[in-house]
């Protein structure tokens, strides 16, 4: 079966192609960080009407190269939410009307589903049951994931995002947005020991079992330190290093636990924060010594692309074909998906959405 992937939930138009027998075929993307950087974060607006400008040029861009044409298509996958609404839209009308007019199902993708799922791209990839941490800018998340489509919630932040705590410190250290990498770099000059931070909700984890993080004290401390010291640039590289450790402290110690509560021994690392290389080392070996492995997406794969949304659809459309007794590379189950496509192609978007409430 070949899925289109369409990823437009913020500020990167993501395109893909896979085919669920010989894997990704194609993708491409457009990020919109140089656009949105002037303002220091994403504009909604600026970023629904790009989106618009891009989704169709990029769809041609994976097709050529997979020798492919539309009515190829077995199902267009989309992200239907959470993220920006008027960005969501853009990908959503795409997506529906093209599965519309090639009579195919529109799929509607949770977007923290892509991202967990991302790390079945790579050459090595984790076998179900696991646990994920999804770490990205608008989510913080510990989910026990039995199968496609079966996520139960750990734990998750109770304020800030790991992602946003990352974005909001180095704005106070005055680095650009997209303020993570810039951060991580800074912090990798810097002197992890030299300011005591705060590691939220950490003391009392395993007397409470409680799973939950939280980030907005740290950032918090962070302002108050900068004010207090006005740090020249050595001490700026010390106050990402410190800060970077505090949070790699929390994400290690939660996952590690999580880990021992569930039983399980893989643990998958999904959302741009896991592109973070300190937290990659320190997670590889706590892991290790705990007889754990952990698993990430690939390196371009961490941040926002259409590759996830295309397998998420992928996956998803086979477990349902499989549900209803055939096997999804036969024609007759392409005639199943078909038919349940013509059921309706009344689409909306949801900004907000609870990853355990999605059925497949
Ligand atoms: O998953 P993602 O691309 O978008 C969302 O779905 O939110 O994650 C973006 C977030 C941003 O907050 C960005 O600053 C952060 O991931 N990020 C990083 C790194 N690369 C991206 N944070 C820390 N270290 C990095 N290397
Ligand atoms: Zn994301």
């Amino acid at each position: 079966m070949l899925i289109l992937g369409i990823e437009t939930s913020c500020d990167e138009t993501g395109i893909a192609l896979y085919d669920s027998e010989r894997g990704l075929l194609a993708h491409a993307l457009h990020t919109q960080i140089a656009m949105h950087q002037e303002y220091g974060g994403v504009v909604p607006e600026l970023a629904s009407r790009d989106h618009i400008r891009r989704v169709l040029p990029l769809v041609r861009e994976v097709m050529g190269p997979a020798g492919a044409v539309l009515a190829d298509l077995d199902a267009v996958a989309y992200t239907q939410g959470p993220g920006l609404a008027g960005a969501l839209l853009v990908g959503t009308s795409v997506a529906n009307a093209l599965a519309f007019a090639l009579g195919v199902p529109a799929l509607g993708i949770h977007h923290l589903e892509g991202h967990l799922l991302s790390p079945l791209l790579a050459s090595n990839p984790p076998a179900f049951p696991f646990v994920a941490l999804l770490v990205s800018g608008g989510h913080t998340q510990l989910m026990r994931v039995a199968a496609v489509g079966e996520y139960e919630l750990l734990g998750e932040t109770v304020d800030d995002a790991a992602g946003e705590a990352f974005d909001k410190t180095a704005n106070l250290l005055g680095l650009d947005y997209p303020g993570g990498p810039a951060l991580a770099q800074l912090a990798g000059q810097g002197r992890v020991d030299r300011y005591k931070l705060p590691r939220p909700m950490l003391e009392q984890m395993h007397k409470t079992g409680n799973l939950d993080f939280s980030f907005s004290g740290l950032k918090t401390a962070v302002l108050l330190l900068v004010r207090k010291e006005a740090p020249d640039a050595v001490g700026r590289a010390d106050v990402a290093a410190s800060f970077q450790e505090a949070i790699v402290d929390v994400l290690v110690a939660k996952s590690l636990y999580a880990l021992e509560r569930t039983g399980l021994n893989q643990l998958v690392v999904a959302g741009g924060v896991g592109a973070n290389r300190r937290l990659r080392d320190r997670l590889d070996r706590s892991a290790a010594a705990q007889g754990c492995t952990v698993f990430y997406p690939e390196f371009e794969f961490c941040t926002d692309n259409g590759a996830m949304i295309a397998l998420a659809g992928a996956l998803r459309l086979g477990a349902r074909i499989m549900a209803a007794g055939q096997r999804p590379e036969t024609s007759s189950a392409a005639k199943l998906a078909k038919a349940a496509a013509a059921q309706h192609y009344a689409f909306s978007v949801k900004p907000r959405w609870d990853l355990s409430a999605t059925v497949l």
